[in-house]
């Protein structure tokens, strides 16, 4: 879209709320005040697999300060769990007295104090029938069966014969990875505050979708979902954990109605770690079959994934991986392992930084195997059309990212041989691979004011999860206001304005900034058809397409006419519309699943003619010390290209922020399970692995120009899970650059390569 060189969109613009959250006056929901509340305090299985034969409460309610103490034996019947994600059951928490998980809510102790409840739930004895628990891949008494396929119906990606092609290839790999289990431990743990006001619910809850939480709760508690509000102004960190609805809300709205007096719940770290999902781990068998000169000839990507007993969730990356390179023959399947654990969600790219893991590992080792440089072999398959069902891209930057990102690299002083580069005792590789992500968009409504003083004012329920949401619909709103960006107010965070979707799947931008620039539209429009009518006026007459709002003013051919006339003319308060948004694409009953909380999202791009994904390019320098293997990362260079930027500044802090994570993701983090007991072991922040500063080198993030007209009208891609995609891979093929060791499990520690 144009911008007038007045506009910020598109300016890098520190956050509109950045003050509010450095002093402390940003609310996040547990920060809400609320008159005289009670406090809850969860109490977990002890167990992974079984019953709970009774619940012993003497002991806690004797606790001064106890209030209520819910169990299936007293609430169970008064909510239902919340909706699964995909295919299958879903675990159950109070409604039974059945154990489904370690960590699985078993109590709701509430107090007249945190200190009490706390107290209480420690003193809460439970009984249980114990079966022995399956952990996870290869553990006793778990099953496997084919994934549900896609929403949209289509199976796993398929096309040519891949086997019959992998048989007569000229070269060959043949590979199997695997990622562990992850968790995402965003600072601001999972809170629930619930108040009643007669029939009328209201939940100060973290959320990155409202009005799903709102309509999930209302289903769970046969509610009219009239009847509920769900408040959420700003997320102290989500990644995916908060874009489900979990157990608990349904409980502690269940406690407040008992206690007639609003409840507050902070679930505690490592409660947090069962209570809400997890990126599971995954298993992958890779078969790439290439001609001598690099060109693919077949892919195959079998993939499997762990869940809970009865949840059919999986993330079947399957679907990115067999659409990033040129290929006749691919043929892909994911399968689940129904395991006693708590069902996993949403983490950063659910699907891609798994499943690219493994693809972008195993195109490292076909560069090898043809003596080619790695992104040479990328180049060589880059393709303008998805090899799937055979849809031009949107747009593919991919390779203006690779030469880019090489080009401030040095790549070309890469000597390929496995252990050739040395700094003393340090050996030195270099490794690479492409990001990815889906281009997602979504149904969104959105409301816009105007007055004559020419203050704006923008109300949707969207969400601010640490991306910059509020200053993104700020930039938008000015740009196609003709406003300064403090002209205009963002209010966000609350399911009694307007529906957009779940701040997943990198679609938040897309969906509200498109949303944002139609109420706009629809807005100057209204002033244009007034000002065209008004002969006496300066643009009597005029074509009222014509007229834009620039510089606090009505203009058209020289002529300008200020907002206080422009508005004025059809209003002394404030002119306000409601606008809808439905993307190309989407079925006409998007918007009223939108108000039903239901997820409606256009994977991969808004048209029924292209395939839209962002694309990036990871380069990464390791040091591995030749005695200790200690293993440094020394300099990263990525470039992403994700069609139009909003704002550059946060644009820039998602793509590190998702890089970062990505160095995580290879070298650090795992949740460690105890396989005996399917327990969680490292469930604090003292023993999880993630990096400090010291372990962020020189990392430097390049922003490839790229416009992208297809996609939607405001030609946005998404940013916020890109970054992750593929580094794990770049930093798994820079230590093979290192050390000649190929690391195919996930996460590569020290002991990995002795
Ligand atoms: Mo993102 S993992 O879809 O919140």
């Amino acid at each position: 879209m144009a911008a007038d060189a007045t506009s910020p969109f598109g300016q890098p613009t520190p956050r509109i709320d950045g003050v509010a959250k450095v002093t402390g006056a940003a609310r996040y929901a547990s920060d809400e005040p609320v008159a005289h509340p009670a406090y809850a305090c969860l109490v977990t299985s002890a167990i992974a697999r079984g019953r709970v034969r009774a619940l012993h409460l003497e002991r806690a309610k004797a606790v001064p300060g106890v209030l209520d103490i819910l169990t299936h034996d007293n609430v169970g019947a008064q909510a239902t769990p919340p909706p699964q994600l995909s295919g299958g059951g879903s675990t159950t928490t109070l409604e039974t007295d059945q154990v489904w998980h370690d960590g699985q809510i078993i109590a709701v102790v509430v107090a007249e104090t945190f200190e009490a409840a706390r107290e209480a739930a420690h003193r809460v004895e439970a009984d249980y029938v114990v079966e022995e628990p399956g952990a996870t891949f290869g553990s006793p008494g778990v099953t496997t069966e084919p994934h549900h396929p896609a929403q949209s119906g289509e199976g796993d990606p398929k096309v040519g014969d891949a086997a019959a092609a992998l048989a007569r290839a000229e070269v060959r790999i043949d590979a199997r990875y695997s990622t562990p289990t992850q968790h995402h431990n965003p600072i601001e743990l999972f809170t629930t505050t619930c108040v009643w006001d007669g029939p009328k619910l209201t939940i100060y809850e973290p959320t990155q979708f409202m009005w799903g939480l709102k309509s999930a709760v209302a289903k769970q508690l046969k509610l009219d979902p009239a009847d509920v509000r769900t408040v959420s102004r700003y997320v102290g960190g989500a990644f995916g954990s908060k874009g489900s609805v979990s157990s608990r809300t349904a409980w502690i709205a269940v406690a407040a109605r008992r206690l007639g007096r609003p409840v507050k719940l902070a679930a505690s770290r490592d409660q947090g770690f069962t209570i809400a999902t997890y990126r599971a781990e995954t298993r992958h068998h890779l078969q790439l079959a290439a001609t001598r000169d690099g060109r693919l000839t077949a892919l195959s990507h079998e993939g499997s994934e762990v869940t809970s007993r009865p949840s059919g969730y999986n993330v079947a990356g399957v679907d990115t991986t067999a659409r990033m390179y040129a290929c006749p023959n691919i043929s892909t399947s994911v399968s689940v392992v129904h395991a006693d654990r708590n069902t996993p969600g949403f983490m950063r790219a659910p699907a891609e930084t798994p499943y690219m893991f493994a693809l972008e590992s195993a195109m490292d080792e076909l560069a090898y195997a043809l003596q080619m440089d790695p992104i040479e072999l990328r180049r060589i398959n880059d393709t303008r059309t998805d090899p799937v069902d055979g849809k031009p891209f949107s747009s593919r930057s991919l390779m203006q990212c690779f030469d880019q990102a090489a080009a401030r690299f040095g790549w070309s002083r890469r000597d390929p041989r496995p252990g050739s580069m040395r700094d003393g005792d340090w050996l030195i590789g270099w490794g690479c691979a492409t990001a990815c992500y889906p281009s997602n968009i979504g149904p969104a409504a959105c409301r816009v004011s105007l007055t004559p003083e020419g203050k704006a004012a923008v109300h949707l329920a969207a969400h601010e999860i640490g991306t910059g949401a509020y200053t993104t619909i700020a930039l938008t709103a000015a740009h196609a206001l003709g406003l300064k960006v403090e002209d205009v107010t963002v209010v966000l965070g609350d399911s009694d304005l307007p529906p957009v979707p779940v701040a997943g799947g990198s679609n938040n931008a897309a969906s509200t900034v498109n949303a944002t620039l139609k109420a706009c539209e629809e807005l100057r429009a209204r002033l244009a058809a007034a000002a065209v009518q008004d002969r006496a006026g300066p643009f009597g007459g005029a074509d009222p397409a014509r007229l834009q709002l620039q510089g606090g003013a009505l203009v058209w051919s020289g002529r300008r006419e200020p907002l206080a006339k422009a508005v004025g003319r059809v209003t002394a308060g404030a002119l306000e519309v409601h606008a809808e948004n439905v993307p190309e694409g989407l079925p006409p009953d998007a918007m009223a699943k939108l108000y039903q909380g239901t997820p409606v999202l256009l994977r991969g791009g808004s048209r029924k003619d292209a395939t839209a994904y962002a694309f990036g390019a990871h380069l990464v320098e390791v040091r591995v010390h030749r005695l200790t293997c200690e293993i440094r990362v020394g300099r990263v260079v990525s470039a992403f290209a994700a069609g139009t930027i909003v704002n550059p500044l946060t644009a820039y802090s998602q793509f590190m922020g998702g890089t970062i994570w990505g160095l995580s993701a290879a070298l650090h983090e795992q949740t460690e399970i105890d396989l005996r007991t399917a327990r969680y072991v490292n469930d604090n922040l003292a023993d999880y692995s993630i990096p400090v500063n010291a372990d962020v080198p020189d990392l430097q993030i390049i922003i490839v120009p790229e416009q992208d007209r297809t996609v939607n009208p405001a030609g946005i891609k998404g940013i916020g899970e890109i970054g992750i995609v593929g580094m794990n891979a770049a930093v798994a093929n820079a230590v093979f650059h290192a050390t000649g060791k190929r690391i195919r499990d996930l996460p590569i520690r020290p002991e990995k390569l002795l």
